[in-house]
């Protein structure tokens, strides 16, 4: 069976991606392989730092390997925090802790989005403070050659946090269609529809061809 490094040690994003690839591909983590550098990841969209993160794996391990960028984008502000959506309360100056660092962000950009006098109506009694989407870029380094997969999941921005449950923007953001944020969908919806699930059904459709 080929060997696939899947450039992360996130044990959900590992475990979604093995029972998708598992089958055909022998899938390692980056401490299967030996790997606890911080690999940077200096890039300016998803796509750089997710190759940033493959080409690391192939320079140090010679070995072929995927990696994923994901991150929230916002109509009204720009499309920020993009790149920056993990630190995006310490890059505002706020000192997070890895505790408080989902609900700092959350108002960090609730703030930001409120300070522009939205007008944007309700969704399910909530104000909508703007359009945004989740985008995962991954990037492959596959027999010599590079290849790019993104998934995208349109949605809006609201006003206050709903739901208990998935991690980051999740109870803030709430899908097209739907009148529920991410994190009162629960982890079975939201998988099935997220912008990870869709980069990687592009990854799997191309490496079962
Ligand atoms: P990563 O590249 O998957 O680690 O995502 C970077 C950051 O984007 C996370 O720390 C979250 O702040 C945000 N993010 C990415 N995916 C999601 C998601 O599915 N729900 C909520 N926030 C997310």
């Amino acid at each position: 069976m080929e060997t696939l490094v899947f450039a992360s040690n996130n044990a959900h994003k590992l475990e979604e991606i093995r029972a998708i690839l598992g089958e055909k591909f022998k899938i390692k983590s980056l401490k299967d392989i030996g790997c606890d550098a911080d690999i940077p990841e200096t890039g300016s969209t998803f796509q750089e730092n997710a190759l940033q993160k493959a080409q690391y794996v192939k320079a140090h391990y010679g070995l072929d390997c995927f990696a994923d960028d994901s991150g929230l984008e916002v109509e009204a502000l720009n499309w920020e925090p993009g790149i920056y959506s993990a630190r995006y309360a310490q890059m505002n100056g706020l000192e997070v802790t890895s505790e408080n660092k989902d609900d700092l962000n959350m108002d960090v950009l609730i703030d930001k989005l409120l300070a522009l006098h939205p007008d944007k109506g309700e969704i399910a009694g909530a104000k909508v403070l703007s359009s945004a989407r989740f985008h995962t870029a991954i990037a492959l380094l596959y027999h010599g050659e590079i290849h790019y997969f993104d998934g995208i999941i349109p949605g809006f921005i609201i006003n206050e946090k709903r739901g208990n449950e998935g991690f980051g923007y999740d109870p803030i953001f709430i899908p097209e269609g739907q009148q529920l944020t991410f994190s009162q969908l629960g982890a079975d919806i939201k998988n099935g529809m997220s912008h990870r699930a869709r980069a990687v059904s592009q990854l799997a459709q191309f490496l079962k061809l």
